[in-house]
């Protein structure tokens, strides 16, 4: 049974904690926060042994074999390198780090301790996405042709409250890296882009800017970069990719997490997949449908929690180490998905198309 320590016990920690409830392979043994208050109640929910309010301490704790790093952004490189040094195996949130310099040395760090490195990309768990790759890779819908995925953020009275610390460093380029919508959310968009259809050539976006007066994770008045438009080219043929974020603020979103839906469609030689809602759920919507010679077919009817796709993840996560094996995402994928995501915002910048080879290499 391994033993997991939690750094940083806020919003996402919530369902982090169903990768190891009923785990065989790990249960969570520790949590560190800052936040003493937060630290408190969270020990009691979880029922953990250990608590600490210094991440260093938890990593000078034998017993802890692998730690799950839940905290801002700018936190995520010096975390993941000192976990790794220490000799733990690290599960860190997205995105991996804020430069891909910092991604570097996060990889360096875990080639050097020999233990596994991943980026938790939940997307990659989610039932509807896993079963449309098999479809995809399989050729039921023959040779992909291009990809659509649309996100919408609805009214933030809807769903989850969200901490106002997480608002507050959220709202900091310095913490949070540049757009809660490109580069934050935007990391799992990115990763979508590659998890279906491989390796992106170059991208163009139109990036909007608009006060979010009431965004679920901005401090109101903050510049949110909404809407927004983005293109991509595949690199091994003539297949694109686009997605659009808006934000529709006096919407109601359904949803019990996050008040955002998002929806994605995979077009093919012979047909088209779509996954037709995440974290908000579908939409009334069959969670994937597949549309080939004339007939739609429902292929998974009712939604997949957005939990589970997290519970799966450290189920994951565990099983890797013990098997010894990559869990998705690997360091160099998580790498790849940082790239993509500071070379649309180049492109948003410098009003350019942008090769993604222009970034960090
Ligand atoms: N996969 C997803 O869908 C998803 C969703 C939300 C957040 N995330 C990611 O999870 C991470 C955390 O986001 P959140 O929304 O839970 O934020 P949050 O602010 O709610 O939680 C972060 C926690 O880290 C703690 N913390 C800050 N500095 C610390 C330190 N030095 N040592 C220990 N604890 C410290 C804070 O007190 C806070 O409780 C971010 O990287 C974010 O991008 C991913």
């Amino acid at each position: 049974m391994l033993r997991i320590g939690f750094v940083g016990a806020g919003r996402i920690a919530d369902v982090h904690y169903e990768g190891y409830r009923n785990n065989p392979n790990a249960r969570l043994y520790a949590v560190c926060d800052t936040d003493p208050d937060l630290l408190a109640r969270r020990a009691g929910e979880w029922g953990v042994e250990r608590t600490y309010d210094d991440y260093r301490r938890m990593l000078d704790d034998p017993r802890v074999d692998a730690v799950e790093i839940i905290t801002p952004h700018h936190l995520h490189r010096s975390m993941t390198v000192d976990a790794l040094d220490a000799g733990k195996h690290v599960s860190v949130q997205k995105p991996m780090a804020l430069s891909v310099a910092d991604a570097d040395a996060m990889i360096d760090a875990a080639r050097r301790s020999g233990r596994l490195l991943r980026v938790i990309e939940n997307y990659r768990y989610h039932a509807p996405f896993v079963k449309a790759k098999e479809l995809l890779d399989g050729g039921a819908v023959g040779e992909p042709v291009s990809i659509r995925i649309k996100s919408l953020t609805g009214n933030a009275r809807h769903g989850w409250d969200i901490p106002k610390g997480a608002q507050d460093w959220r709202s900091d380029p310095a913490r949070a890296g540049e757009g809660s919508m490109v580069f934050d959310h935007g990391q799992h968009i990115w990763s979508l882009a590659r998890y279906f259809m491989g390796g992106v050539e170059s991208v163009f976006a139109f990036m909007g800017r608009e006060k979010a007066e009431s965004f679920h994770e901005l401090r109101p008045g903050t510049l949110l970069d909404n809407p927004t438009m983005v293109s991509w080219k595949y690199g091994d043929a003539n297949r694109y990719g686009s997605w659009d974020a808006v934000y529709s603020g006096d919407m109601v979103v359904r949803s019990r997490y996050y008040p955002i839906y998002v929806w994605t469609e995979i077009t093919g030689t012979s047909g088209i997949l779509w996954v037709n809602g995440f974290i908000g759920g579908g939409l009334g919507k069959p969670a994937l449908e597949m549309y080939r010679d004339g007939e739609i077919t429902s292929i998974i009817g009712a939604d997949s929690d957005y939990a589970s796709s997290f519970a799966r993840a450290g189920r994951d996560f565990a099983e890797a180490i013990l098997e010894g094996r990559e869990s998705e995402m690997t360091d160099e994928e998580g790498r790849e998905v940082l790239r993509l995501s500071l070379a649309v915002i180049r492109s948003g910048r410098e009003r350019r198309e942008v090769v993604v080879d222009e970034v960090g290499s």
